[in-house]
């Protein structure tokens, strides 16, 4: 994003009012280039309106990204050799999954590139994640893992149990995991995940693991399929602090990787299947053109889907897969 862009937005994040020539002032150009960024900013879907004799104001005040705040609630690594913050903050973004890619050589297994917005932000089965600025946490990770493909079996079901941690950590420990890797509150779509694998080196295979997670949606939202729910509905707060949100869950997720890493996805099964939405419901599978109906029990130590079809255990594999209530 435009550099006076970035600062108007930062004047403006308070929500209030200030007239042109003072935001002239703050960001170093004319009142007549403020009006014309003021439009752009407009363009982002960012509610800014104007008062005649007031000047401008954000529809409500915005808690913009910020590394350093970011930092100070990380969990400092154990081992002290990395101390720099292997972070990446952007504006606007295609898709920080995309990004990430797109710049995999240039980064250590660890980094983080997290966007205000993004305007081709992907979900998964080829669905766009909608995403409008400042309205939710965009990340992605990179992850390298050593044991080939088989040691990322679960990776999505580890990484819905950190979104859940923080969740609580927050003030909501009624979040909930569907099968695969979607988080809920009172049966309503928070946060999603979206893992991809970015080539394999010998033994090492490169993970793209990205995270969206709603925190306060505008209301005239549009393009989203599901039942969807945000955080500032169920906390109550009317500003949730992004910064800390966001270290709280890259802190959640790096304990929860490594202790993937040592111990497998089978000292995570029980926990997980505490907080499966459809514990013992009956559900209906659609693969592609195909679907399948039982009754759903859990997850095995692979990450399939256990469930009781006709009479008998099942277990499902697959990322093409979803699961619907019947
Ligand atoms: C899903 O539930 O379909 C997965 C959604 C994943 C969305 C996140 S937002 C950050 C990262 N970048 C993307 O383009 N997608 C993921």
């Amino acid at each position: 994003m435009h550099e006076t862009r970035i600062a108007l937005l930062k004047a403006l994040a308070r929500g209030e009012f200030y007239s042109g020539t003072e935001l002239g002032e703050i960001c170093g150009v004319s009142r007549t280039a403020i009006a014309k960024h003021i439009e752009g900013l407009k363009g982002l879907g960012i509610d800014v309106f104007s008062v005649k004799g007031k000047g401008y104001k954000l529809s409500s005040p915005l808690s913009l990204l910020d590394k350093d705040v970011i930092s100070q609630y990380l969990v400092p690594p154990q081992d002290k050799t990395n101390l720099h913050l292997d972070l990446t903050i952007l504006s606007q973004v295609n898709s920080t999954n995309t990004y990430l890619k797109e710049h995999l050589s240039q980064f250590n297994s660890g980094h983080v590139v997290i966007a205000e917005s993004q305007s081709a932000g992907r979900g998964r089965h080829g669905r766009t994640w909608v995403s409008p600025f400042a309205s939710s946490i965009y990340l992605s990770m990179y992850w390298r893992f050593d044991g080939g493909y088989q040691a990322l079996s679960g990776l999505s079901l580890v990484i819905g149990l950190a979104v859940v941690d923080t969740l609580t950590e927050i003030g909501l420990p009624s979040a909930q995991l569907k099968w695969p890797n979607d988080v809920y509150i009172d049966m309503q779509k928070i946060a999603g995940v979206l893992i991809e694998v970015e080539g394999a080196v010998g033994d090492a295979v490169n993970c793209i693991i990205g995270i969206g997670l709603n925190v306060k949606l505008p209301s005239n939202i549009e393009g989203i399929e599901q039942s969807y729910t945000d955080i500032e509905s169920h906390l109550g707060t009317p500003l949730v602090d992004r910064n800390k949100l966001a270290a709280l869950l890259l802190n959640n997720m790096k304990r929860i990787i490594r202790k993937f890493e040592s111990e497998g996805l089978a000292t995570f099964v029980s926990r997980w299947e505490a907080l499966n939405v459809f514990e013992n419901k009956p559900v209906r599978l659609i693969m592609g053109d195909q679907s399948i109906e039982g009754v759903c029990l859990g997850i095995d130590n692979e990450g399939a889907l256990r469930m009781q079809v006709n009479g008998s255990v099942q277990s499902f594999h697959g990322g093409e897969i979803s699961v619907r209530a019947i």
